[in-house]
């Protein structure tokens, strides 16, 4: 079950309050605004500002967690990078992505016109994410072509038949901030489904060792603040194939090798640095 709440108790200035795992939404996208405005010529993201500002939050109160911000920088250059080559070579696409919270990655991309992207978050984050995309002022930017979301419990299974392909179109799920909060037996159960629904697809996914899983929750103060608990964690991608033989790992990747100097003390430590946390790229059988 999700630990934020499905629906806002209550709304301020007409935008729904986050609670809980959903609030948790705010760091990357903080990250994401800090690192538009320090290297603007290689990460053009004005939707990341934008969204940030009108929910009402200032970027530089998120650096309190320097691992949180070089961590969310790092795995959005890796998921930019793959998932945009992908489509280009693949423009008849759908994309899934899961717990999108306020991710711009769809116009960041410059996504192909073929390419159908789906946003999948918790009710309050897509209602609000619905408002903030309706009032952006960056039009142009915003032009909606294939975007569109849907609000669910990805714990659930409903939202599943709400995702339809064609026989020629290819499916790109991504996971970027989301199955660290789920307990495993839930991390399972979704993988099993994703693979038995999409055979042929290809899952973007971030993991946290288990010795993040266990100390990071409380020693993030912006994740502690969301009363929030990081629940599982993974040391080694082969546990994917061993929970479900028709996954197959076709690459991972340490986010901690970008810009090492972002990770204070742990840059002189690589081994520990690049076992924190991994984009894990799968294959699901045909
Ligand atoms: C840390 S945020 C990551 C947001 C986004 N992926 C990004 O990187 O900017 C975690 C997101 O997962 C969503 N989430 C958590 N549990 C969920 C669930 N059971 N079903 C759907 N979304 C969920 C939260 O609402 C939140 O938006």
């Amino acid at each position: 079950m999700p630990q934020g709440g499905a629906v806002p108790d209550f709304m301020e200035n007409n935008v729904p309050i986050l609670r809980g795992v959903s609030e948790t939404l705010l760091i990357p996208l903080a990250a994401r605004a800090l690192m538009a405005q320090r290297d603007p010529v290689n990460f053009v993201d004005p939707l990341s500002t934008e969204f940030l500002q009108m929910a009402g939050k200032e970027p530089s109160r998120f650096e309190i967690d320097r691992w949180n911000m070089a961590g969310a920088c790092a795995r959005t250059t890796i998921l930019d990078r793959e998932v945009g080559k992908e489509l280009k070579e693949h423009q008849k696409t759908v994309v899934v992505n899961l717990g999108a919270g306020l991710c711009s990655r769809y116009w960041r991309l410059g996504t192909p016109i073929g390419v159908r992207w789906i946003d999948v978050d918790l009710p309050d984050v897509i209602e609000l994410k619905r408002q903030l995309v309706g009032a952006c002022q960056e039009k142009k930017i915003i032009a909606q072509g294939g975007w569109s979301s849907i609000a669910a419990d990805i714990t659930n299974s409903d939202w599943l038949s709400e995702i339809r392909r064609a026989d020629d179109e290819g499916m790109i799920i991504i996971a970027e901030g989301l199955l660290m909060y789920l307990p495993e037996v839930e991390v399972r159960e979704l993988l099993d489904r994703l693979v038995a629904r999409y055979p042929g697809g290809k899952m973007y996914l971030e993991t946290w060792s288990p010795f993040v899983s266990r100390v990071w929750g409380h020693l993030s103060r912006r994740i502690r603040k969301t009363g929030t608990r990081v629940r599982w964690g993974l040391q080694r991608p082969t546990t994917l194939t061993n929970w479900n033989s028709r996954i197959q790992v076709l690459n991972s990747w340490s986010p901690a090798d970008i810009n090492p100097q972002e990770w204070g003390l742990l840059q002189f430590a690589p081994t520990l640095r690049r076992s924190l946390m991994k984009i894990i790229e799968l294959q699901f059988a045909e």
